[in-house]
């Protein structure tokens, strides 16, 4: 069995995506063994607790990044997570937290990076004017939106559009990739050459 680790700090779809998922045997032999917030009042983290999650806050205000990752990893080891999933986690982790578990933390970013890193990408790229984005699942590295890209969703910038249209359509695919993008890291069938997934038979 896989133990999953998710990190949230707002709303949680991402998270319920992917334990909708588990439970609908889209990720095999894996389970949510522990959701971990920055912030207490999280609603992701409310989310987790209904459906029998174990649900911690690690509360990052007023503290040094280092202490609070190390607080985090901590509680991720003691319970035996093997990946973590950053899933609308809005905190930059610490070299430390991200040497702690080098190659098995994912991220998902709403743009097709590596266009419109940072904060608001879905903002950032109705503004630019493109006519396509969507979203872009990734491991983490000691970069901000830098590592490996796993998968990829487009979707479509419409003429009508306002930004709060694009950002639902890309959280849409967001809730397909990164159910997707876990399973696939999961099953172990990849090697990373360079920046570059590759899939193995
Ligand atoms: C998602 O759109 C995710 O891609 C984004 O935050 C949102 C969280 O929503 N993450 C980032 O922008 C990270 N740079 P959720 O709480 O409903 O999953």
């Amino acid at each position: 069995m896989h133990n999953l680790g998710v990190l949230l700090s707002g709303r949680g779809s991402n998270f319920l995506a992917i334990a909708d998922a588990i439970d609908a045997g889209k990720i095999p032999d894996a389970r949510i063994a522990v959701v971990i917030s920055n912030l207490a009042d999280a609603p992701g983290l409310e989310a987790a607790r209904q459906r029998g999650l174990n649900a911690v806050a690690i509360e990052a205000r007023g503290r040094k990044r280092a202490e609070h990752d190390h607080e985090v990893v901590a509680a991720l080891r003691s319970h035996e997570v093997e990946l973590i999933c950053l899933a609308g986690y809005m905190r930059l982790l610490s070299p430390g937290f991200v040497q702690a578990f080098s190659g098995r933390i994912l991220n998902i970013h709403p743009s097709l990076l590596p266009a419109f890193p940072g904060l608001d990408a879905q903002m950032q790229a109705f503004e630019y004017g493109v006519q396509v984005t969507g979203c872009t699942v990734h491991f983490v590295d000691e970069q901000l939106d830098h590592g490996a890209i796993i998968l990829q969703r487009s979707v479509p910038v419409l003429s009508g559009d306002d930004p709060h249209a694009v950002a639902a359509r890309i959280l849409e695919q967001e809730h397909v990739a990164y159910a997707e993008a876990i399973a696939r890291v999961l099953s172990g069938k990849y090697e990373i050459v360079g920046r570059r997934y590759l899939p193995k038979k």
